[in-house]
C-alpha cells in the first residue's frame, strides 16, 4: 500500500516527541527511529527531542534511550557505531507542556540549527490525549510550526464523538488536515497493506469477493495478557474504544472497500470511509442482540494461573469490558446481507489478530458416495504473529478406492517466502511522516465516522443494567460469544480447524 506518488526524504528533521520517556517512545519509537537509522533512512541531518517534565540533561536521556534499545531492540542489530551516531542526535527538553514559561527551552533549541527554515519539524504526542490542545497552542505562540510541520497523535482520539471532535478542532485550528498524522500502528503492518495488495494487484479473488460467493467474515484481535499495571487507563476506555473503534474497523474498511482508481495519498482513505459510513447503524435492540461485552476472571494462561480484572484493577468496582464481540454489516450492493463478526479481548486462550474470509459452500454436492465432505473454503489472513495468509480448500486423499474428502491448505509465510524480517509497523510509519505520506493514516472523517457507529453502542451499553459477561482467563471469550454465531449457524474459526 505504497502511495503511487512517493514523498521526497527532506534534508534535515527535527523529530520532537512530547512524552519522551514515556513507554511509548522508549518501548516503540526510539528503537523504530534507530533501526531507520541503522538501514540509512533518515536524513543525515536529523535531531530526535524528547520532551517530558523530567530533571534530565542530554547525557542522563541518552543513557535512558540506550538503556530503552538494549532492552527492545534485539541485540544482533545493535550495531555500536549506529547506537552512537543515533544517540548524538537525541536531546532532552525539561518542559512542563502545561507550563507556559517552560516553552523557552524548546524554542531555544528548535531554533539552534543551521537548517532550520529547511528543516521538517515532525511534533509526536506520545502523551495523553488532554495535552495534545495546549501543546498545539504553545507550538504556534512560539512560532515554530509552519507548513512543512508535521504532528503525530496516538490513538485514542477521543473517547466518543463528541470529544473526537473537540480535539480533532483543537489541533485543527494550528495544524492542516494534510500536516496531522493520526496513527492506527495496524495500518503500518505488513499483513494489513498485503491484504489490499493480494486483493487488488491479483484477479482470482475480485470476482469471488462479494455477498454472492462470501458467507461471513471473522476479524479477531486476540491478547493473552491482561490489563497490567495499566488497569486505571483501560477501565475508563475498554475494548470497544480501545480495540473496536480504531483497529478492528480497520481491517473490516481494507477487506470491505471497493477498489481505488490508485493506491495514493487519499484514495484509500475515501474507500474506508464510503465503508464506515455503510456500517449499518445499531438500534438499542440491535445492540441487544448483535453486541456481547465481557470481563475475564480468574484462570489459566497456557497453564499459568491469572488473576481477574478485578484483581487486576485492585478492587470490583470496574467499569470497563475487557472482550467485546459484534455482528455487523455493510451495507452496499457488494456486502449486502454478509455479516461481518468482531471480536477483540484480553487474558484470551491466545495471542492473535487475525481475519478469515469464509465462502460459500459448493453449490451441489458432487461427491455424495465419499468419505468426509466438502468444508466452506476460506482465505485466513495472519496479521500478527506470524504474518501470513492460508486458503483452506478440500482436496482428494491420495489413494484407491472410492474418494475420501480431506481439508488441506496452500500456505504463505512470509517468513519463509521472503528472506527478510517484516519491519515493526512503527518503523515504517515514522518514514512516511518524516516523508509527509499520509497514505496510511487515518483521515479526521473516517476517525468521526467510526465513532459515529460505534457511540450508539457505547450509549446503549451505559442505558443497560446488564453486566459484562464473565469469562475465564485463558479462554475465547463468554459463551454468549459462541452463541452469537451459533444463532446463525455459524462458528468461530479456531487455529485447529
Ligand atoms: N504505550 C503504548 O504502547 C501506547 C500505544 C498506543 C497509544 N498510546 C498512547 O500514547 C500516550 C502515551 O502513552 P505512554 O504509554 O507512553 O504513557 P506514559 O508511559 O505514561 O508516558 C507519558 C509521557 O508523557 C510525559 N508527560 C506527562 N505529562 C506531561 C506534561 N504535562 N508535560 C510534558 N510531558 C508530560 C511523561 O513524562 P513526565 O511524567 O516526566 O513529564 C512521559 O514521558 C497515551 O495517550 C497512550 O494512550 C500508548
Amino acid at each position: 500500500m505504497q502511495s503511487s506518488t512517493p514523498s521526497a526524504l527532506p534534508a534535515a528533521c527535527d523529530f520532537t516527541v512530547f512524552g519522551g520517556t514515556g513507554d511509548l517512545a522508549l518501548r516503540k519509537l526510539l528503537p523504530a527511529l534507530y533501526l531507520r537509522d541503522r538501514d540509512g533512512h533518515l536524513p543525515d541531518d536529523t535531531r530526535i527531542i524528547g520532551v517530558s517534565r523530567s530533571e534530565l540533561d542530554d547525557a542522563e536521556y541518552r543513557d535512558d534511550v540506550r538503556a530503552a534499545l538494549a532492552e527492545h531492540v534485539d541485540a544482533d542489530r545493535l550495531d555500536p557505531d549506529v547506537l552512537d551516531r543515533l544517540l548524538r542526535r537525541v536531546h532532552h527538553v525539561r518542559l512542563d507542556a502545561t507550563a507556559p514559561e517552560d516553552w523557552h527551552r524548546l524554542h531555544g533549541l528548535l531554533k539552534d540549527r543551521d537548517a532550520y527554515d529547511d528543516a521538517v519539524r515532525v511534533f509526536y504526542l506520545a502523551v495523553g490525549p488532554s495535552l495534545f490542545d495546549p501543546i498545539c497552542r504553545r507550538l504556534e505562540e512560539i512560532g515554530v510550526t509552519d507548513a512543512g510541520s508535521r504532528v503525530v497523535m496516538e490513538k485514542p482520539v477521543g473517547h466518543d464523538l463528541a470529544s473526537a471532535r473537540s480535539i480533532n478542532d483543537a489541533v485543527g485550528r494550528v495544524f492542516e488536515e494534510s500536516q496531522i498524522f493520526r496513527i492506527d500502528h495496524y495500518l503500518g503492518k505488513e499483513s494489513v497493506q498485503n491484504l489490499l495488495v493480494t486483493r487488488f494487484a491479483n484477479t482470482f479473488l475480485e470476482p469471488l469477493w462479494n455477498s454472492r460467493w462470501v458467507d461471513h467474515v471473522q476479524i479477531t484481535v486476540a491478547e493473552s495478557l491482561g490489563v497490567g499495571d495499566r488497569g486505571g487507563y483501560y477501565d475508563q476506555s475498554g475494548a470497544l474504544r480501545d480495540m473496536v473503534q480504531n483497529h478492528l474497523l480497520q481491517l473490516l474498511c481494507l477487506v470491505a472497500m471497493e477498489p481505488p482508481t490508485y493506491v495514493g495519498r487519499e484514495t484509500v482513505r475515501d474507500e474506508k470511509l464510503k465503508v464506515l459510513q455503510a456500517l449499518r447503524p445499531l438500534t438499542p435492540a440491535d445492540v441487544e442482540r448483535d453486541t456481547v461485552r465481557g470481563r475475564y476472571g480468574a484462570g489459566l494462561v497456557d497453564g499459568v494461573p491469572a488473576a481477574s480484572y478485578a484483581d487486576d484493577l485492585g478492587h470490583a468496582d470496574g467499569r470497563a469490558e475487557t472482550f467485546v464481540a459484534l455482528r455487523a454489516e455493510v451495507q452496499n450492493w457488494r456486502w449486502a446481507g454478509v455479516p461481518f463478526y468482531l471480536r477483540t479481548g484480553k487474558r484470551m486462550d491466545r495471542r492473535t489478530s487475525e481475519i478469515v474470509v469464509v465462502f460459500k459452500e459448493p453449490p451441489h454436492a458432487m461427491f455424495p458416495h465419499s468419505e468426509g465432505g466438502t468444508t466452506a473454503n476460506r482465505l485466513h489472513i495472519q496479521v500478527q504473529p506470524d504474518e501470513g495468509m492460508r486458503l483452506h480448500l478440500t482436496a482428494k486423499e491420495p489413494g484407491p478406492g472410492g474418494i475420501r474428502l480431506r481439508p488441506v491448505s496452500l500456505d504463505l509465510s512470509y517468513a519463509t517466502a521472503f528472506d527478510q524480517a517484516s519491519p515493526d509497523a512503527y518503523e515504517r510509519l515514522l518514514m512516511d511522516v518524516i516523508r509527509g505520506n499520509p497514505t496510511l493514516f487515518m483521515r479526521r472523517d473516517e476517525v468521526e465516522a467510526a465513532w459515529s457507529w460505534v457511540e450508539p453502542i457505547l450509549t446503549a451499553w451505559a442505558a443497560s443494567p446488564a453486566r459484562p459477561k464473565s469469562y475465564p482467563a485463558g479462554t475465547s471469550g463468554p459463551i454468549a460469544a459462541a452463541m452469537l454465531l451459533e444463532r446463525d449457524g455459524r462458528t468461530w474459526q479456531e487455529p485447529d480447524q
